[in-house]
């Protein structure tokens, strides 16, 4: 554990405002929330950043569209991710708007260092531009389509100031190889190394074909690219030109997709160097999540919403689905079946039961106290070992973002208890001295094992492990116990147990699944009420979406 409170800065890309959070961007933020939830049981001052990118043509068109300058159109945007982020429990720390007046001087500050170091020129440009996502197609020709999305690129020529991005292929190749971790995972680095040795064209990083956008000031009408702009969001976030006084700069990570890697590891690192600012020490690449193998996007109308998912199973099932489906770095499908799946085999059956019949045989053998453990079996002692080991295990996995072997690991642990019970069977002991004193033990071993299973899942399922350690008679949250200083034995005979709260209702899988593309409908095509879509409803297996964290 660091000695003082060591800092911890991440952040989680600053999300297009032309559109609204679907599971993909979601997927995005619960990782960092994860990461930021672990990191403080770990003993560091955390910090996560996220935002909203809202400069850009498409800006200037959804905008038009909606008949309202961009200035309005942003903020409604910006303010429904901010809700929807806090509504499901992952708002960050800071949320950053590159409309923010912080955020534009510090974009201005460091084109200024770029320009000062002589890293900047001014230069024709002309070439074929993908306006969807805002970058010119590098060897594109007239006629091409934008190699990501698949449509037409325009012909654009104009007077930019261009960065000498051609100066650092060799800083950066140095730097890649001094810091073998900063690409994470290895197969985007050696993606990444290749396209770098492959040579590096200058960029340019201003328009002017553009009105919305941050001015490049004394040279009207130029504005800057998004990207120099955006990528500035994650130092503008923590004091911009002042982010010494705040202390959480450089970036300990940056979680991102695989679509945005190099804007992270060559673009972003080499504005850096260039105004002679500390780098950032990671960028993790996590992949996609799949819809009937396509990447979700609204035009092609196969997005997956966090809402209505969040309404009927609550938002640790979400989490938990994201997280364990996939191993993070690769691609995922996403299917309602399998989150239904996993909800009733891992969650209810698994953590959620239990939990529950933990506390309904103390409640009933020990008047719903801890009881105090007596003389050990061999088969008490092998699960106790089972579980100090998986603690480790657990850890190292955590601290390597391999989630779903962590939850793997967890889960292990919890099948270990289910064993454990079938073959000492309480249940079936008596009322003698002898069996009340083997009842004892079992039921503070599996009580023991709860809890530890519940500080191990607390940075992916928040809610449901606050509920059991409530239920277990612990003052506090699980999210405030240092995972350090977590032992097998340290449960306290005698604590009384709280109230058993309903962590995971089993439900009807054709049932759920209809009732949730039912909700996601509605909010795709609400029907056109002054109400706007439910938020939650009490009808629901989980009751209300989460608060705040
Ligand atoms: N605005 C830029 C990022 C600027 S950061 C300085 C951007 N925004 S985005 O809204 O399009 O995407 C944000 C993140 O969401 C990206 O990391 C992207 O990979 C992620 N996802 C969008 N759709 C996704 C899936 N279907 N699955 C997983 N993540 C995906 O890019």
């Amino acid at each position: 554990m660091p000695e003082k409170k060591e800092k911890y800065y991440l952040t989680t890309p600053i999300y297009y405002t032309n559109g609204l959070p679907h599971i993909g961007h979601t997927y995005t933020t619960v990782i960092c929330d994860t990461i930021r939830r672990y990191k403080r049981m770990r003993g560091y001052d955390v910090v996560m950043t996220t935002g909203t990118d809202e400069h850009g043509v498409n800006v200037e068109r959804a905008a038009k569209k909606a008949g309202i300058p961009e200035s309005e159109f942003v903020a409604n945007m910006a303010a429904a991710w901010r809700a929807l982020w806090e509504e499901l429990g992952i708002a960050a720390d800071e949320f950053v708007r590159t409309t923010d007046l912080s955020h534009v001087r510090a974009v201005q500050w460091l084109f200024k260092l770029c320009k000062e170091n002589g890293y900047v020129y001014k230069g024709q440009y002309t070439g074929q531009y993908c306006i969807y996502d805002n970058a010119f197609v590098n060897d594109a020709k007239p006629g091409d389509n934008c190699p990501d999305c698949g449509r037409p690129t325009e012909t654009l020529t104009e007077e930019n100031y261009f960065f000498k991005l051609s100066a650092f292929q060799k800083p950066l190749l140095d730097f890649y190889k001094k810091y073998p971790e900063f690409i994470q995972p290895e197969t985007r680095k050696n993606e990444i190394v290749s396209f770098v040795e492959g040579g590096l064209k200058d960029l340019s990083i201003t328009r002017t074909t553009i009105r919305w956008g941050i001015p490049v000031p004394g040279e009207e009408p130029h504005v800057f690219y998004v990207w120099f702009d955006a990528l500035t969001a994650y130092i503008s976030a923590v004091g911009g030109p002042d982010f010494e006084k705040r202390g959480y700069w450089p970036a300990n990570l940056h979680v991102v997709g695989k679509d945005i890697i190099r804007f992270h590891t060559v673009y972003w690192p080499a504005f850096l160097m260039a105004a002679m600012l500390p780098l950032p020490k990671q960028v993790w690449a996590h992949g996609w999540f799949l819809m009937d193998a396509a990447k979700m996007s609204k035009s092609k109308g196969n997005v997956v919403l966090p809402r209505p998912i969040v309404n009927m199973l609550g938002m640790d099932a979400l989490r938990y689905f994201l997280l364990r489906e996939v191993v993070f770095g690769q691609d995922g499908n996403f299917s309602y079946d399998a989150l239904v799946t996993r909800y009733n085999s891992d969650l209810a059956n698994g953590l959620g039961n239990l939990a529950s019949r933990t506390a309904a045989m103390i409640e009933k053998n020990f008047g719903g106290k801890v009881p105090k453990p007596s003389e050990r079996k061999p088969q008490d002692d092998t699960i106790a070992t089972e579980t100090q080991t998986a603690i480790g295990e657990v850890l190292e996995r955590y601290e390597k973002f391999e989630f779903a072997r962590a939850l793997e690991a967890i889960w292990g642990v919890i099948a270990a208890a289910d064993k454990y019970l079938t073959s000492e069977q309480p249940w079936a002991l008596g009322s003698s001295e002898v069996d009340q004193a083997r009842k004892a033990t079992v039921l503070w071993t599996t009580a023991e094992l709860l809890r530890i299973v519940t500080v191990l899942a607390h940075p992916v399922l928040p809610d449901s492990t606050a509920k059991v350690w409530t239920l277990l008679g612990q003052s506090g949250s699980p999210g405030s116990f240092e995972l350090d200083g977590l032992r097998w034995g340290q449960l306290a005979p005698g604590v009384a147990l709280g109230k058993l709260q309903a962590l995971f209702p089993r439900v009807e899988k054709a049932e759920a699944i209809e009732r949730i593309e039912s909700m996601a409908n509605e909010e795709l095509n609400p029907t056109p009420t002054p109400a706007p879509v439910a938020v939650a409803s009490s009808g629901t297996a989980a009751g209300a979406a989460t608060a705040p964290a």
